[in-house]
């Protein structure tokens, strides 16, 4: 939600910026800007939409080989998709140029009191009271630099922040903060890197500095200096990116998407390498153990996310409840603290999240760690803030999710949650055999993935008949009712199309109202408990005239006879079955977000990593 990078270095920053603008671009695409200093004069460039615009608008930019700068890439919160709306912001007295992700609460009321000062705005941006309450307190006579100015600007304002900032009266000087929004210091030979990931970074340096909360960084040609907004020094807290550059390429895919989707049987298998201990038939999860007697004997869970996290976490609730028998409840993120939610000895939060710095699901993690909770992360991004701020956690290991839609993540979080609930039953009152019986299941998902990705064209080829319908159901029971959730959200929010996912008996209940003649319903209907529930359900469907697209276990002798189109997956137990159905879904998703001609990988109105509530 919003991408952040900034240089300071020898080298010219214009290239470096718009190449790690590029790599942000999934965090926001609403416009795009840069301010480097040259000459000792600050220059600005904005444009509105991608990237590639604001490269053509650099053309308006004296060519300067400045070696300092920043430049953004923007999700929009306050003020509408305008020029003057985009980043960089300028304050209007001294040449200082501010970019920022996050969300300032405090805004209005500190924008009147600059206006008061004499101060004029040009947006309708929280960001642009960032550059005047700087500006307001810049007094280099008075011995108020840049870095001090910093300070005590964010000493004054409330909500979340990471920022970059230069100006032109101090030219070898970049100053950097955060506070709940992510920013990692790259630091490079007599160059540094700033940048809301990793990926701006990892093609100049892998080494960096991680900053906390409230802390401040004072980058200059010859020094680095980390201090609070008290101006207190604090020791820079060294790290190593892990990031290969690969991972963030496209190579021989047209979209990260298709790249993700295709990703997954090896991500899994990597998700899973030495968790699985066969020969002692248990899960070796080591970020638990140091909780393993509390984790034990937990007597409820609470699984926290949003979105596709979300429907992963409604699978773990099913997991841990069905293998582990512990109750849990899976939650919203953002309605968890609005509920004054009950907390007592015993129960643990689960925060699930691919990017580690959804502002609602930390939010949560936050209540209930105030109200005692153990917490514990499922995470992709290793170091993220959530991953910080838990207790304990397992990562996904699924390496970086570029495109907005989230995929491998979905069936990172699946399997980690399903090795946490196998863990835990078999340490309470799961049987040796069973377990055995699961992790060889379980091992073998990956290689079941790989036959249905290749099912690609099959998939596309039942896409091309239904697409030109705005309107689709996805309907799902038990394991498979939160996979019809996450198709749904698939198809809505790549494709554009209108879906609906839910349980399939809740559809009798209102929703089949909406089925008309050869209205697509995708219907999960894989061998299992619910299979002749499921059916009667399809039955029902096509009385109306829907036309069923099922997705069904191979070899099942009857689903051909009742759907109109169906989509096999491989046999496996119910309770892994989500890991494979939901990938005809992603790829229906993706093809039919192609067929229409849309963005598979920059959705309109989406960002990969939301950062405010
Ligand atoms: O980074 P997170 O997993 O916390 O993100 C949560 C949701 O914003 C995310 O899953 C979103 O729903 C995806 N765009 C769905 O594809």
């Amino acid at each position: 939600m919003c991408g952040i990078v900034a240089y300071l270095g020898t080298r010219e920053a214009t290239p470096i910026l718009i190449e790690g603008l590029k790599r942000l671009e999934y965090r926001g695409y609403d416009s795009a800007g840069i301010a480097v200093i040259a000459n000792g004069t600050l220059e600005v460039a904005r444009s509105i939409g991608r990237v590639a615009n604001l490269e053509a608008a650099l053309s308006d930019l004296p060519d300067t080989n400045a070696t300092l700068g920043l430049a953004h890439t923007r999700w929009a919160t306050h003020g509408g998709v305008t020029e003057m709306n985009a980043h960089p912001h300028q304050d209007d007295r001294h040449g200082i140029a501010v970019v920022h992700n996050g969300i300032i609460e405090n805004y209005a009321s500190l924008k009147k009191y600059l206006q008061e000062k004499g101060h004029t705005f040009q947006s309708e941006t929280d960001t642009e009271v960032i550059a005047m309450l700087i500006s307001e307190l810049y007094a280099p006579d008075e011995g108020i630099d840049l870095e001090a100015a910093v300070q005590g600007a964010l000493r004054e304002v409330n909500g979340a922040y990471a920022i970059a900032v230069i100006c032109q009266s101090e030219p070898d000087t970049l100053v950097c903060a955060r506070k709940g929004s992510p920013l990692i210091v790259g630091v490079g030979r007599g160059e540094y890197i700033v940048a809301s990931d990793p990926s701006a970074i990892v093609a100049h340096t892998t080494q960096a500095y991680a900053l906390d909360d409230y802390n401040v960084v004072r980058l200059s040609r010859d020094n680095i200096r980390t201090s609070t907004l008290e101006n207190v020094e604090v020791p820079p807290k060294v790290m190593q990116l892990e990031m290969e550059l690969d991972q963030i390429e496209l190579g021989a895919f047209e979209h990260y998407m298709l790249k993700e989707i295709h990703e997954q049987p090896a991500r899994i298998r990597t998700t899973m390498r030495g968790r699985i201990d066969m020969k002692e038939g248990r899960i070796v999860l080591g970020g638990l153990a140091a909780f393993h007697k509390e984790l034990v004997r937990a007597h409820r869970l609470i699984l926290a996310a949003q979105g596709t996290a979300l429907h992963a976490a409604m699978i773990g609730e099913y997991l841990f409840e069905d293998l582990a028998r512990i109750p849990t409840e899976c939650e919203y993120a953002s309605e968890f603290r609005y509920r004054n939610p009950i907390i007592d000895e015993g129960t643990v939060i689960v925060a699930i999240s691919q990017s580690g710095e959804t502002a609602d699901t930390l939010a949560a993690l936050t209540e209930a760690k105030e109200r005692g909770a153990l917490s514990l992360g499922v995470i992709n991004v290793v170091g993220s803030t959530i991953a910080r701020e838990t207790d304990a956690g397992v990562y996904l290991r699924v390496g970086p999710e570029i495109g907005v839609a989230s995929t491998k993540a979905f069936t990172g979080q699946v399997t980690v949650l399903t090795m946490m609930a196998i863990y835990l039953a078999r340490r309470r009152h799961m049987s040796a055999e069973r377990c055995m019986t699961l992790l060889k299941e379980l091992e073998a998902i990956p290689d079941k993935m790989a036959s249905l990705v290749a099912q690609d064209s099959t998939v596309r080829g039942v896409v091309e008949k239904h697409v030109d319908r705005d309107n689709w159901l996805f309907l799902g029971r038990g394991y498979n009712y939160p996979t019809a959730l996450e198709g749904a959200l698939k198809l809505k929010e790549i494709s554009y199309i209108h879906a609906e996912g839910m349980p399939a008996a809740e559809m009798k209940h209102g929703p089949i109202a909406l089925i008309d003649d050869g209205m697509p319903v995708v219907v999960i209907a894989t061998q299992g408990s619910q299979y002749d529930k499921v059916m009667i359900n399809i039955e029902e469907v096509r009385a109306r005239g829907g036309h069923v697209i099922a997705v069904a276990t191979e070899g099942d002798p009857n689903i051909e006879g009742h759907a109109d189109d169906v989509l096999f997956v491989p046999p496996c137990p119910e309770c892994l079955s989500p890991m494979l159905t939901v990938i005809p879904l992603q790829l229906m998703a993706y093809h039919a977000a192609l067929i229409r001609g849309h963005d598979v990988d920059k959705p309109r109105n989406l960002a990969k990593s939301v950062t405010v509530e």
